[in-house]
């Protein structure tokens, strides 16, 4: 049998779904090299084995000077607008010894068991967020709900004073419209979020000086985190809080709204876990989540890497030089791992999915993001039990960045009250 035509990637059709063509991919060109839209060469793995390996394969670097055209600095895992080599040296962008170093000391801040107390607090800004639209009888869930929640959570759990959150409500909106293509303004908003963040940790570092209390936020947390007895300078200290910022917001905003569509699209899984949580039985909420983060993650291709050296994944030479694209919502449709790959289901019970990546670089944020993707869903499907969509599938709009990929509306209506 001839084999079909190869697909279009990257295009708008692409975006609305890219599944087709990844299925593509993954059975004829597994490890795949392609020009980006940005005409950077790069290679894209797909399959579940491949793409779990080459996430924990040492040669693959994080660090931009290894790309060969090292001319190009969108191998740089961008803080869109932002060229300042302080905020850029974080997490994603560097490889052990010096990786190892600042993770074990953010490590040492944001605890899973400080991510557990803030539950309360996500509860309540979740109530507060559903609050504002229910009696209206209609909402765009992305505008209204997905979009300010992980962005007030952060800001909270950093220590942003609340009289300030708004303003980080801005510029995030500027730095999201930007994935979306726009440039306007975005620079101007990241320039004020570090001038802003620096500040911040100026003042606590001083007040905790002068008053050594244990700080209750994560940047006082920071701050104080020692391993035998380094500290984060200031700069690293403001990068780490950019990083958590920028990781732990659009993602989440993609965790909800991809979430929430899915479920949607879904009824007989929605009633499921409807059920189950009208029952007070919230066992299957967990393992929904992580369903959802494998059918539709809100990180379509893991941040960028680079050969060190030649590298065989999948039986392909990579060169040294070249970068190297994880797919991670490729591998976590391959029917060699997942059985039933493309169908939804909440109570799938072997799904080590890699939406959360794998490896040294494995989300950071994971506890977090999974406490404010169960507490979103379960509360929203709990207080507007008949959320019904309100726009025609074909007509929703999605935001495909090369990183990410999640909605930019998703309107629904439901009986007020
Ligand atoms: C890393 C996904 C939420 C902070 C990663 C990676 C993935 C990921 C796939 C690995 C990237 C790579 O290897 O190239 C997600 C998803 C989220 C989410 C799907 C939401 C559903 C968060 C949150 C935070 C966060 C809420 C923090 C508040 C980080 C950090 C890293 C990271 C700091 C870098 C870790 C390192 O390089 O050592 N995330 N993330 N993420 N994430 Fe998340």
């Amino acid at each position: 049998m001839p084999v079909p035509p190869a697909p279009a990637l990257f295009t708008f059709e692409f975006a609305a779904d890219p599944y087709p063509a990844y299925a593509w991919l993954r059975e004829h060109s597994p490890v795949h090299r392609t020009t980006l839209p940005s005409g950077v060469e790069a290679w894209l793995v797909t399959r579940y084995a491949d793409a779990r390996q080459a996430l924990a394969d040492t040669r693959l670097s994080k660090n931009p000077a290894h790309h060969s055209e090292q001319a190009h600095r969108s191998g740089r895992v961008g803080i869109p607008g932002e060229r300042s080599a302080e905020l850029m040296t974080h997490l994603l962008n560097i490889d052990p010894p010096d990786h190892t170093r600042l993770r074990r000391l953010v490590s040492k801040a944001f605890t899973p068991r400080r991510v557990a107390e803030f539950e309360p607090r996500v509860q309540q800004l979740t109530d507060r967020l559903i609050d504002s639209f229910a009696e209206r009888g209609s909402a765009d869930l992305i505008h209204e709900f997905a979009f300010p929640l992980p962005i007030y959570a952060i800001c909270d759990l950093l220590g942003v004073p609340a009289e300030d959150q708004d303003d980080f409500r801005d510029w995030a909106g500027m730095m999201v419209r930007h994935a979306g293509g726009k440039r306007g303004g975005v620079g101007r908003a990241v320039k004020r979020m570090r001038t802003y963040l620096a500040e911040l940790i100026h003042r606590k570092r001083a007040e905790l000086t002068a008053q050594p209390l244990p700080g209750e936020d994560l940047i006082s947390g920071l701050i104080r985190a020692s391993d035998h007895g380094e500290h984060l300078t200031e700069n690293e200290a403001a990068a780490m809080a950019f990083i958590l910022l920028f990781a732990g917001f659009e993602t989440t905003v993609n965790l909800i709204g991809n979430g929430l569509y899915a479920l949607l699209r879904n009824p007989d899984q929605r009633a499921l876990l409807q059920d189950a949580l009208r029952r007070g039985d919230s066992a299957l909420l967990a393992g929904a989540v992580e369903e959802l983060l494998r059918y539709d993650g809100p990180v379509e291709l893991a941040t960028w890497r680079f050969a060190t050296a030649p590298v065989t994944i999948g039986g392909t030479e990579i060169p040294a030089g070249d970068p190297v694209l994880v797919v991670l919502a490729a591998a976590d449709r391959d029917p060699d791992r997942f059985d039933g790959p493309d169908t939804l289901d909440l109570a799938r019970r072997d799904n080590p999915h890699l939406g959360f990546g794998h490896g040294i670089h494995y989300c950071l944020g994971a506890p977090l993001a999974r406490l404010e993707g169960q507490i979103a869903l379960a509360t929203l499907l709990t207080r507007l039990p008949d959320l019904e969509l309100a726009a025609d599938p074909d007509d929703l709009r999605w935001r495909g960045g090369l990183i990410m990929r999640g909605l930019r509306d998703l309107p629904v209506r439901f009986t007020p009250g």
